[in-house]
């Protein structure tokens, strides 16, 4: 083939143009329509470009990781295990790699049956083999909105339609659940599984509260419906009391002191140890296990026995005082990584005090900020990376419909030195004011940031620019998500059109609602 048709000359990652598309085009299977790019290619290129400073990806800081004892490790898996090192593995993973997912689910304060344990190649696994297994074109999946970015593109592969709730500073309403549960009832039609972050929300940094948590629960057991509960952040608490994950809620409902039925766990060491490694977790009722593992075997018949045995030598590590050493690194990387959110928090306030909500969160990586409704984020990036050199995620990234959270960034505090994360938001915020100035010029009203802060100020609570039911409290915890306007943020088809689900999604607003969306984060 011709190198410089099939575009492979330009580059790895390099895009193929239409015209070299149109030459397969015959080929494709049509589930290739509904396959988006996920945000994070781009953003991963961006992380190995010097010149810009990303606080786009959602990377952990791995420079922290001790060169000496990785070597250490590696020799350690070389010189008792070569054999089973490079051999293929079972399935559904190395009994000694399991017995560490059992000690971090312990340290969760869940407990697990390690029978009905998967190890997968990353979280990422988990969310495509649940989909593999669960999820048939047109099928319904109940998501957060905004949802994990990575889970985007793997629910639009799978032709499944999202309907996206929007959260609040306690997460997912589970009232607003209740509504869109009834609505698509009422046409015949259950969601295969709801997805949750209920942990330090991926991009939204707010935590689900207990009692939702509870009631999450609750009405999965009412309704037969199955939760996949991905939590990769939940050890890296920076403050306030961890909550029982919803698997050890379900479980202890049930009361058979055996596993939960209702809640498919998904869980990762990428977040706590590496995600080079590229290895997780599921655990889920014996049943759907089942079918995890077929899906898994038709995608890569094993997860790398090399980093399996590599994460149960870092497990028996023994810190100089008898404790576990990967206890003690994850004490590390919290004391890092809330020390960041401190000064991204620092430099939100210092830079776009006037324009812009954003949440404030209470561990994993990530705050959300939503700036003036007439800026778009997308946009901004583009201006961001090619005049600043710095980056993030464009809300739009985390909503089905491609067009919801157009006004909002994801922003990773975690994965950057404090300097770059001062300097990468001075930045923004240079782009986010040039913008709101040309935007002023442009519709004859240059606004000015005093009155932008005003307008914030004099609004409503609960009520943000444009009139939708939202969190406007700057930079209190948990606030700054926006909430549903209808229609917004929600349905999309496979090819991420406006019908189907709109009007199931499309919530009214109640008169309490002000008032529980001012509630904060716990
Ligand atoms: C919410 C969530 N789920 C799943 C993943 C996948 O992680 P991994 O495949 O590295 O385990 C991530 C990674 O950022 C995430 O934030």
């Amino acid at each position: 083939m011709d190198r410089s048709s099939s575009g492979a000359g330009e580059g790895r990652g390099a895009r193929p143009t239409a015209h070299e598309l149109a030459r397969y085009e015959a080929l494709f299977a049509s589930r290739t329509r509904s396959m988006k790019s996920s945000a994070m290619r781009e953003m991963m290129a961006l992380t190995e470009r010097p010149d810009v400073i990303s606080l786009a990806g959602g990377l952990p800081d791995t420079t922290t990781f001790e060169p000496e004892l990785y070597a250490k490790l590696m020799s350690h898996v070389a010189a008792e295990s070569t054999a089973r090192a490079l051999q293929y593995g079972p399935t559904d993973g190395m009994t000694a790699t399991v017995d560490c997912i059992v000690e971090v689910m312990a340290a969760e304060g869940t407990l697990i049956d390690p029978s009905e344990v998967i190890v997968t190649t990353g979280g990422q696994q988990v969310i495509d083999l649940v989909c593999k297994a669960l999820i048939d074109p047109g099928d319904v999946i109940v998501a957060e909105a905004p949802t994990y970015p990575g889970a985007v593109p793997t629910f639009g592969a799978y032709q499944a339609e999202v309907a996206q709730i929007e959260m609040d500073s306690d997460g997912m309403p589970i009232e607003e659940l209740e509504i869109v549960l009834d609505r698509l009832q009422a046409r015949g039609r259950r969601p295969k599984f709801i997805y949750t972050i209920p942990n330090f929300q991926n991009p939204g940094g707010v935590t689900m509260s207990l009692a939702r948590r509870r009631r999450l629960v609750e009405l999965a057991r009412e309704r037969e419906l199955l939760v996949l509960e991905d939590n990769p952040y939940g050890l890296l608490r920076y403050e306030g009391e961890p909550l029982p994950t919803l698997y050890s809620l379900d479980a202890e409902v049930l009361g058979s002191g055996g596993g939960a039925d209702l809640v498919i766990y998904l869980g990762t060491f990428s977040k706590i140890l590496s995600p080079g490694l590229r290895l997780g977790w599921a655990v889920a009722p014996r049943p759907v296990l089942e079918k995890l593992n077929l899906g898994k075997q038709g995608a890569d018949l094993c997860s790398s026995p090399v980093t399996q045995l590599f994460v149960a030598a870092y497990f028996n590590e023994r810190d100089p005082g008898g404790g576990r050493r990967w206890r003690a690194y994850l004490e590390q990387l919290k004391v890092l990584y809330s020390r960041r959110r401190d000064v991204m928090l620092e430099a939100l306030a210092d830079h776009f005090a006037d324009d812009a909500r954003w949440t404030k969160p209470q561990g994993g990586l990530f705050i959300w900020a939503t700036l003036d409704e007439r800026i778009d984020t997308t946009d901004l990036l583009a201006l961001a990376r090619e005049s600043q050199g710095v980056a993030f995620v464009p809300g739009r990234a985390a909503y089905v419909d491609g067009r919801s959270g157009s006004s909002s960034m994801r922003l990773n505090f975690a994965g950057v030195p404090e300097e770059d994360i001062r300097e990468g938001m001075r930045r923004i915020g240079k782009v986010v004011r040039e913008q709101l100035s040309l935007i002023g010029t442009l519709s004859g009203s240059v606004p000015s940031s005093r009155n932008l802060a005003r307008g914030a100020a004099e609004r409503e609570p609960g009520t943000p620019p444009g009139g939708e039911a939202a969190q406007v409290d700057r930079g209190v915890a948990g606030g700054g998500l926006r909430a549903a306007s209808p229609g917004a943020g929600q349905d999309a088809g496979p090819g991420g059109d406006d019908s189907g689900l709109a009007d199931v999604v499309a919530l009214p607003r109640r008169a309490s609602e002000g008032s529980a969306r001012r509630r904060r984060d716990r």
